[in-house]
């Protein structure tokens, strides 16, 4: 773990997860079930935590990797496989080498983002870019209401202006809305935006 990391492991060792909702982002259903996730991509997903988006994603018939910095998140995510084209890795998504290793057509966002600082959106972007394939899409929820775009967290809530600002270095904008379908917990916080790398 790099100096000043905050040690996701260790809240997942002492079971504190306020943000596991114990079942995929209601969002991401909605861009499943709108068709707007290209057929049978490539997905990566940061931050997958206990992997229920993981698990969406491959039962709608993506070949889907589960990142994340947290063996022990990880370890809980593969108790629940069977699930063919699911498989799980654990990484920092900042970590420069994972693009050689391979590339997505889709990144599927869902609180990853407001799990790094503000300082890290530069890094979180350059990231994103590095791992997906000329023409890749990023898909996303994030929290985009926020009063202070750069306040404190996690979660790092934000806004739409600021993301547009990071994203905008290395993707144009394909689609945003509010989603239609959200966590009950989190009504009226949550903007669903549609990058493709440019
Ligand atoms: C707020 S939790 C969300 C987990 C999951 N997406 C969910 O909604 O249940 C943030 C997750 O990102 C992971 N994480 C934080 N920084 C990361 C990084 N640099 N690379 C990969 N995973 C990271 C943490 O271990 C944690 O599982």
């Amino acid at each position: 773990m790099a100096m000043g990391q905050r040690d996701w492991n260790q809240d997942y060792l002492e079971g504190h997860t306020p943000w596991d909702k114990g079942a995929p982002s209601p969002s991401l259903l909605e861009v499943i079930t709108s068709g707007e996730l290209p057929a049978q991509s490539e997905v990566l997903v940061p931050g997958c935590g206990y992997g229920h988006d993981v698990r969406a994603l491959a039962q709608a018939g993506c070949r889907v990797t589960g990142l994340d910095v947290s063996a022990t998140a990880l370890a809980t995510a593969k108790l629940a496989n069977g699930i063919e084209g699911a498989r799980y890795q654990e990484a920092d998504f900042f970590d420069a080498e994972l693009a050689e290793e391979k590339r997505y057509d889709v990144i599927w966002e869902h609180t990853c983002f407001c799990a790094i600082t503000p300082d890290e959106r530069d890094d979180y972007v350059d990231a994103a870019h590095r791992l997906l394939v000329p023409k890749g899409l990023l898909i996303g929820v994030f929290f985009a209401f926020a009063e202070d775009p750069n306040g404190d967290g996690p979660p790092f809530k934000t806004n739409i202006e600021t993301i547009h600002s990071h994203f905008s270095k290395w993707f144009a904008l394909e689609w945003e809305r509010v989603p239609k379908k959200h966590f009950p917990t989190r009504e009226g916080e949550e903007w669903l935006m549609c990058w493709r790398r440019s």
